[in-house]
């Protein structure tokens, strides 16, 4: 497939057409930011591992029987995934109590949750990407009930395979971000990244953070924990 003319720029990622309308080419990049473009930064080689350990794990996702957009790892930054339209939601899941959890509740950081959570943002930069329930979802027709009932089923089926599978490497899956999408015929899909930059990882043994909050709280060593977490999913 060739790659043509770039669709979209946005914070950690640009994505290009194709010559078959089908097919998008996602490219990952060093930049991050955080509290909504506030912070910004550059993590070395963020692009090459975001792309690696996404791919890895959309594949273990799609095997255990999960649609997911993606289609072939091109190169070390670079992704072939099908066009679909992103549903506007920001599908958050989460296991342990952190980040904006512990400060809207007041639960202090590593507390287990008595049960998995579920929250919905709406995918809105200019507002800050504002928290959304089902109502909220269904009155403003961000997707309809069946599709929230897709993308809930497939966010909690997730979050176990995820976690059953980032145990054995003695990583633990404190919450996570997913986005879905809308193919051309209709179903819905795993979209955009599972990484570092989307995902709270902290090692099980010793509690240590392995994933982007160490940049946004700048707790330094921020390259070393994105490179550990592809040596233990990919092991190198
Ligand atoms: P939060 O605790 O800041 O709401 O974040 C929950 C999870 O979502 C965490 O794993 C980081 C991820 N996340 C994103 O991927 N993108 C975002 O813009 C935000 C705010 C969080």
């Amino acid at each position: 497939m060739e790659k043509r003319e770039q669709l979209y720029e946005g914070k950690a990622k640009k994505v290009f057409a194709t010559d078959d309308p089908k097919y998008c080419i996602v490219s990952y990049k060093d930049s991050a930011t955080a509290f909504n473009g506030l912070k910004k930064g550059e993590i070395h080689d963020k692009g090459m591992i975001n792309n690696r350990v996404t791919n890895h794990l959309m594949r273990l996702l799609a095997a255990a029987g999960i649609p997911t957009h993606y289609v072939e790892e091109l190169s070390p930054r670079e992704t072939l995934v099908k066009k679909v339209d992103i549903i506007p939601l920001e599908v958050i899941v989460r296991n342990i109590a952190a980040g904006s959890l512990s400060k809207r509740l007041g639960i202090p950081e590593g507390t287990k949750l008595k049960r998995t959570v579920l929250e919905y943002s709406y995918k809105n930069d200019d507002l800050g990407d504002p928290m959304v329930n089902d109502y909220h979802i269904l009155a403003m027709e961000y997707a309809t009930e069946e599709e929230l009932k897709t993308i809930a089923g497939y966010a909690l089926r997730i979050n176990e395979l995820l976690s059953d599978y980032l145990r054995d490497l003695h990583i633990e899956l404190i919450d996570f971000k997913l986005e879905f999408g809308k193919t051309a015929g209709g179903e819905i899909v795993l979209a955009d990244e599972i990484s570092p930059d989307t995902c709270r990882f902290w090692d099980s043994v010793t509690h240590k953070k392995l994933d982007k909050d160490r940049f946004r709280q700048d707790l330094g060593g921020v390259e070393d924990a994105y490179k550990e977490i592809l040596r233990r999913l990919l092991g190198e």
